[in-house]
């Protein structure tokens, strides 16, 4: 089937989709977004999170017809202009990123927590944080990328 979905702010139509395969796959396989990590396939580690209809969600849990007529966002979108995000800046500035596979799905949950929380406790980050997974950085670098994050934003 076709399915017709804005990703990162544009439309795409894409043919010879199987209804029942996952929103990501679409997205790394079909459409030539990478960045979404795909770790579990089970909705158990978040390296997939992305926005759907401003709502973060684990990709591979979404079937592809679900995203029809939806509107999408990966962690490719969060940059805008030229540059990297603030949140994308102060995961590389704190160290945050080691093999980077978590990096995608943190990055759209910390952005997430930013947009409805701009001053968060360690107790929120760690919330907002808890269902995605890292096996590198103990998490320590993460929270304090989170917390880069929110004292820059407060200062713009
Ligand atoms: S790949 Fe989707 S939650 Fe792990
Ligand atoms: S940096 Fe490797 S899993 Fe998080």
């Amino acid at each position: 089937m076709r399915i017709t979905t804005t990703v990162n702010g544009t439309r795409h139509d894409v043919d010879d989709v199987w209804p029942g395969e996952s929103l990501l796959y679409v997205l790394r396989e079909r459409m030539g977004l990478p960045g979404s990590k795909n770790a579990c396939e089970q909705g158990e580690c978040g390296s997939c999170t992305v926005y759907l209809d401003g709502e973060p969600v684990c990709a591979c849990l979404v079937a592809a017809g679900q995203a029809i007529d939806r509107e999408i966002t990966t962690v490719e979108g969060l940059a805008t202009g030229e540059g990297l995000h603030p949140v994308q800046e102060a995961f590389v500035e704190a160290g945050a990123v080691q093999c980077g596979f978590c990096t995608p799905g943190l990055l759209v949950a910390a952005h997430d927590l930013l947009e409805r929380v701009p001053d968060p406790s360690d107790l929120e980050i760690r919330e907002a944080l808890a269902g995605n997974l890292c096996r590198c950085t103990g998490y320590e670098k993460i929270l304090d990328a989170v917390r880069l994050a929110a004292s820059r934003q407060a200062r713009a």
